[in-house]
C-alpha cells in the first residue's frame, strides 16, 4: 500500500449528524498506523472508508497520488485482515507466519529471518511457538498481518484498536479520534503522532486521559501568575500553590485551569512544590506499588517502588516535579510545556 492522504473527509449515514468530521490525515508508505479510540468514534467507519467498503460523504482520498474515492475496494490496491482472520489451527504462529514463504520455496535461513524480523515488529517474539488457540483476538490478528506484511515489503499498515497499550507498543503513528462535542470542534482526530508524542505533548485533556494507565491525574487550579515558560497555580482546593514548566503567554491572572501529572512522575517524598495527601491505600504489583491518596481536591495515585511502606491514613507530601505538569484551560486544550522536548521517533 502506497501512501495514503485523506483531505477534508466527513461520514455522514443516511440523514444522521456526522461520524467522522474534517479528517486531514496522510499515512506514510511502510508505516504502522493505528486508529486508537473509545468504542463509537469512528474508527472502524475511517477504515472501510479507506478500504473502499464504505462511501465518503465529503473529502478525498487519494492512495498513491491517485484520487480513489469512486474506485472500486478491489482496484484500490489495500489489503485486508479482520478479526475472525483464518489461522491454521495446528499450525504454531512461526508455522503460520512462514507459510507463505515455503509455499514460495524460500532458503530456510531466509524464513528463520524473515519470520523473526516481522514477529519482532509485531511484538509476536515471545508467542512464535503458540497456536492460535493460545493467543488473544489481537495477537490472531498480528500474526495475519504478518504474514501479509511479508508478502508486501513496501506496505503500510492500518491497524485498529481500542486498546492504548496495543497501540502505543504497535504504532510508528497513533491516530486518536474523540467523538460528540470534541469532534464537532476539533474534527474527529484528537491528535496524531508518534506514541510518545502524544504520550508527553497530549494536545488536549481527552488524549491526555486516554493515554497512559493509570490515568493521568486532573486538578483543579486557578492561575496565580505567569513568567516566560512557566505558570504558578494555586489549587482550588487547599492552600497549595504549585508551578508548572509550560508557556503561559495566552492565559490570564485568575482563570481556571486543569493542572496534569502522571502517577509516574509523582514523588512521595516532598518539602517543597508539593500536595498536601493522607494515604488510602497501596496495589501492590511486585517491582511497583500505586499509592492512592486523597487531598483536599479529590484523589491522585502515585507511582512509588514495590517496597514502599504505607500505613493507611498517613499524611504525606506528594512533590510534583513542575517539568512534569501539563496544563489545560477551560476549553480542555494543553498548554505547551516548556522544559520537554518530545523525543522524535525514527523516521
Ligand atoms: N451502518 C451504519 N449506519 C448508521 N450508523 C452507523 C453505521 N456504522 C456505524 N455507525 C455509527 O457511527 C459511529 C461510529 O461507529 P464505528 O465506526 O463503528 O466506531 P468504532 O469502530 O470506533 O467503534 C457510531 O455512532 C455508530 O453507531
Ligand atoms: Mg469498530
Amino acid at each position: 500500500m502506497a501512501t495514503i492522504r485523506l483531505s477534508d473527509v466527513q461520514k455522514a449515514y443516511g440523514d444522521h449528524p456526522p461520524v467522522i468530521r474534517r479528517v486531514n490525515l496522510e499515512i506514510a508508505q511502510h508505516e504502522f498506523c493505528v486508529f486508537l479510540g473509545p468504542s463509537g468514534c469512528g474508527k472502524s467507519t475511517l477504515l472501510r472508508m479507506i478500504a473502499g467498503l464504505e462511501d465518503l460523504s465529503e473529502g478525498e482520498l487519494h492512495i498513491g497520488g491517485r484520487l480513489v474515492n469512486d474506485v472500486p475496494a478491489a482496484e484500490r490496491g489495500v489489503a485486508m485482515v479482520f478479526q475472525s482472520y483464518a489461522l491454521f489451527p495446528h499450525m504454531t504462529v512461526f508455522d503460520n507466519m512462514a507459510f507463505g514463504l515455503k509455499l514460495a520455496k524460500q532458503p530456510k535461513d531466509v524464513i528463520e529471518r524473515k519470520v523473526r524480523e516481522a514477529a519482532r515488529i509485531l511484538q509476536l517474539d515471545s508467542l512464535l511457538d503458540r497456536h492460535p488457540k493460545a493467543l488473544s483476538g489481537g495477537q490472531r490478528q498480528r500474526v495475519a498481518i504478518a504474514r501479509l506484511h511479508q508478502r508486501f515489503a513496501n506496505a503500510s499498515v492500518v491497524y485498529v484498536t481500542h486498546d492504548q497499550i496495543e497501540a502505543m507498543t504497535l504504532a510508528d503513528r497513533v491516530v486518536l479520534l474523540h467523538a460528540g462535542a470534541d469532534a464537532e470542534r476539533f474534527g474527529s482526530i484528537a491528535q496524531s503522532g508518534a506514541p510518545l508524542e502524544l504520550y508527553h505533548q497530549p494536545k488536549s485533556r481527552f488524549v491526555a486521559g486516554f493515554i497512559g494507565s493509570p490515568r493521568m491525574n486532573f486538578i483543579d487550579a486557578a492561575v496565580e501568575s505567569i513568567e516566560p515558560g512557566r505558570v504558578t497555580v494555586a489549587l482550588a482546593a487547599g492552600a497549595q500553590k504549585l508551578v508548572a514548566d509550560v508557556d503561559g503567554e495566552r492565559l490570564q491572572r485568575g482563570q481556571r485551569v486543569t493542572l496534569g501529572v502522571r502517577p509516574e512522575h509523582l514523588r512521595l517524598d516532598g518539602d517543597e512544590q508539593f500536595i498536601q495527601c493522607a494515604t488510602v491505600l497501596s496495589e501492590r504489583l511486585g517491582e511497583h506499588s500505586y499509592i492512592h491518596a486523597d487531598h483536599a481536591g479529590g484523589t491522585l495515585i502515585a507511582k512509588a517502588p514495590g517496597d514502599t511502606p504505607l500505613v493507611a491514613g498517613e499524611r504525606i507530601r506528594v512533590h510534583v516535579p513542575p517539568a512534569a505538569c501539563h496544563l489545560f484551560d477551560e476549553q480542555g486544550l494543553a498548554l505547551r510545556r516548556s522544559t520537554f522536548e518530545p523525543e522524535r521517533a525514527a523516521a
